[in-house]
């Protein structure tokens, strides 16, 4: 039996104060990735939590939900579909653009990555306002498949980004 001391995920983010904007606090991953058993046993909780949903593939947004999405995917023996910024896939693309506090941002994502009734679970490491995780939603939709869950490490619940995702579940491991 081990006699090391559980894990608190939370010890393993760090608050930088003013990033990328004054006033903004940024929840920095870096501390986590860094730890090999912090981040197993991330990736461990994740598989915990959606241990009860249908999935058969996972999506995820550049370039942050990727680090979480790649190692849950191969633990669930499932496939991952990268959800790219713009100009990096190759292939026929479904497209979907989104307002951001100044401007517009756009996410692509292949076609033929997900097909139609597919249950897939969306990956990402925060959830904020949720113009993200939106974005792949609206994309996945066009698929016909369906969002069994959107899993985030970090759910910033202030910032009300779950209403955005309404109705499709929203799981998280910290929540702020
Ligand atoms: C960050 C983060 C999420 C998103 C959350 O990505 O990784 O994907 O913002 O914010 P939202 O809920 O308000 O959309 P970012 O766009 O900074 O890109 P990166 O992953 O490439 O750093």
């Amino acid at each position: 039996m081990s006699n090391d001391a559980p894990i608190n995920l939370n010890d393993f983010i760090r608050d930088v104060q003013d990033f990328p904007k004054p006033g903004i606090t940024f929840k920095d991953i870096t501390p986590l990735l860094l730890s090999s058993p912090a981040f197993e046993e991330c990736i461990n909780q994740m598989a915990e939590k959606v241990s009860d949903l249908e999935i058969d593939v996972i999506a995820a947004a550049e370039a942050r939900g990727f680090l979480f999405a790649a190692p849950l995917a191969l633990k669930l023996g499932i496939g991952m579909v990268p959800i790219r910024k713009p100009g990096k896939l190759p292939h026929d693309k479904h497209s979907y653009s989104y307002e951001l506090e100044y401007g517009t941002d756009t996410l692509e994502m292949h076609v033929d990555g997900i097909s139609k009734g597919q249950n897939v679970l969306i990956v990402d490491d925060l959830l904020a306002t949720g113009g993200t995780v939106e974005a792949c939603c609206r994309m996945i939709e066009k698929c016909e498949a369906n969002i069994t869950g959107c899993l985030f490490l970090i759910h910033l619940a202030f910032l009300d980004g779950a209403k955005k995702l309404d109705p499709y579940p929203v799981i998280s491991l910290l929540d702020y």
